[in-house]
């Protein structure tokens, strides 16, 4: 027995539930929760243990096409993607509205319709005109892309159909696209699934590397279904400040390589630059020493990159709650650190108000940033600089101890390179020969310890 039960789906973020409610209970959007097609609840009695075919099972270690990749025209795209775009194969390109998705999607079909293969671009956002000036800006003009203007799902698949199919099809956005088959506008949780799955059909069974577009809502999801994110076998971010030129691209999920890898971009007046030594890209001009910047060699996949983490603190004299803000890092993590800070080492923070930014618009997710964090955070309570040929780099852990990261030889290496004299890091690490003169320290106390020293 069949029984069907009312849900409702929230356009704003996917989520479900059994009643309709004015409000989201997950994203607390309001008059976002719609019906969605009734579900079948089957019954204990519904039997699936007979009727179907049988299925034949393969070895693993039987012979498998290799996988041949398609190069996407821009050494960054490829390194992020862990080496080209795999034909048959759907990408999520996510990212801010006017981060550079469509720049940087136009320049690598560009780039792979240049060398000879087939490229259909279709926008649903932008005026054919539009894209073609934009192609223009960026030299592109004689690049032989098909390009389109459209958003009937019906239409695109229907012209693809009557042709060979294409190496590379992006589709800019998949919020913009619409199925005659689905109720609803474009941009609905239903439309979005039900586009994307045919379009991933029609890639799948001709061998078509997808690229669809998405945007990405205020609190950092791509917007519409999360879903969307199981549907496609690589999701990438596109991520910096709009204020600030550079940009880097990263794979959130990635069923054919790493998720480590990132590739670096400037945005410059003729479209996306690559950028491929970035090491340097993250410090700011640093001639004179100054309380609270602290220089912290990170880590994107294999490539060192050197940022500097910035802290001010600010005294309250009246009893007011103390602000606490963070541009790039985590800010859990930073309260983390501050509790640490205070019942390790007996630094009070508690009536200051506490601000941390990570120069140049990067954001931090490697957890060895710990240690340069502190150093500046010390510093600026201190109000004392540290050395700025000095860079920091180790875990903190509640008990107030620097505990070893991975591969501190290469962060020390590179900050080598770019002419750093000391680095300071957990005592436990192997740091090899880099040139430089490392410190070992064993708690946050010594770092305490030190930066009064130096001063
Ligand atoms: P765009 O690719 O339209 O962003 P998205 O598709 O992610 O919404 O990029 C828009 C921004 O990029 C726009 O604000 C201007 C800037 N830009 C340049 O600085 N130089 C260029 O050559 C191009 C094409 C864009
Ligand atoms: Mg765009």
């Amino acid at each position: 027995m069949v029984k069907t039960k009312r849900r409702y789906v929230c356009q704003a973020c996917g989520s479900l539930s059994h009643r309709w409610q004015g409000q989201c209970a997950d994203c607390a959007e309001w008059n976002t929760l719609v019906e969605d097609a009734p579900a079948s609840v089957f019954s204990l009695k519904h039997d699936l243990s007979a009727g179907g075919r049988a299925i034949a099972f393969e070895r693993l270690d039987a012979p498998s096409e290799p996988l041949v990749r398609l190069p996407s025209g821009l050494a960054e795209f490829d390194r992020a993607l862990g080496g080209g775009l795999v034909p048959g194969s759907a990408i999520l390109m996510g990212g801010d509205p006017g981060i550079g998705k469509s720049t940087l999607l136009l320049q690598s079909a560009g780039a792979v319709a240049k060398r000879g293969a087939s490229v259909v671009y279709v926008s649903g956002e932008e005026a054919a005109g539009q894209v073609r000036m934009r192609a223009g800006r960026l030299g592109l003009a004689d690049a032989p892309i098909k390009l389109a203007a459209a958003t009937g799902v019906r239409d695109i698949l229907t012209t693809l159909g009557q042709g060979a199919p294409p190496a590379l099809l992006v589709i800019d956005s998949i919020q913009t696209m619409h199925s005659d088959t689905i109720e609803g506008a474009p941009g609905t949780v239903s439309q979005v699934r039900g586009c994307a799955f045919e379009l991933i059909r029609y890639a799948k069974e001709n061998g078509v590397a997808l690229v669809l577009v998405g945007h990405v809502t205020k609190d950092g999801s791509i917007a519409g279904p999360r879903v969307l994110e199981h549907m496609v076998d690589v999701v990438m971010s596109f991520e910096g400040e709009r204020s600030h030129q550079y940009r880097i691209l990263r794979a959130l999920k990635n069923r054919f390589g790493a998720i480590d890898e990132i590739g670096v971009f400037a945005m410059a007046g003729a479209g996306l630059e690559e950028v491929a030594n970035p090491s340097l890209l993250f410090l700011s001009g640093r001639e004179e020493p100054l309380a609270g910047s602290a220089v912290f060699p990170a880590l994107e996949g294999t490539r060192p990159v050197l940022v500097e983490i910035q802290a001010l603190i600010v005294r309250l004299q009246s009893g007011a709650t103390p602000r606490r803000a963070v541009v790039g890092w985590d800010s859990g993590r930073l309260a983390m650190l501050l509790a640490v800070l205070e019942s390790r080492c007996g630094l009070n923070f508690s009536s200051a108000e506490v601000y941390l930014n990570v120069a140049g618009g990067y954001r931090l997710s490697d957890p060895a940033a710990d240690l340069a964090v502190a150093a500046a955070l010390v510093s600026a309570l201190a109000d004392k600089p540290l050395g700025t040929h000095a860079i920091w780099f180790g875990e903190v852990s509640l008990a107030g101890e620097i505990r070893p990261v991975s591969h501190a030889g290469l962060r020390l290496r590179e900050a080598a390179k770019l002419g750093f004299g000391t680095g300071y890091g957990p005592a436990d690490a192997e740091p090899g020969s880099s040139g430089l003169n490392y410190r070992g320290l064993r708690r946050l106390a010594n770092l305490v310890d030190r930066v009064m020293a130096d001063a």
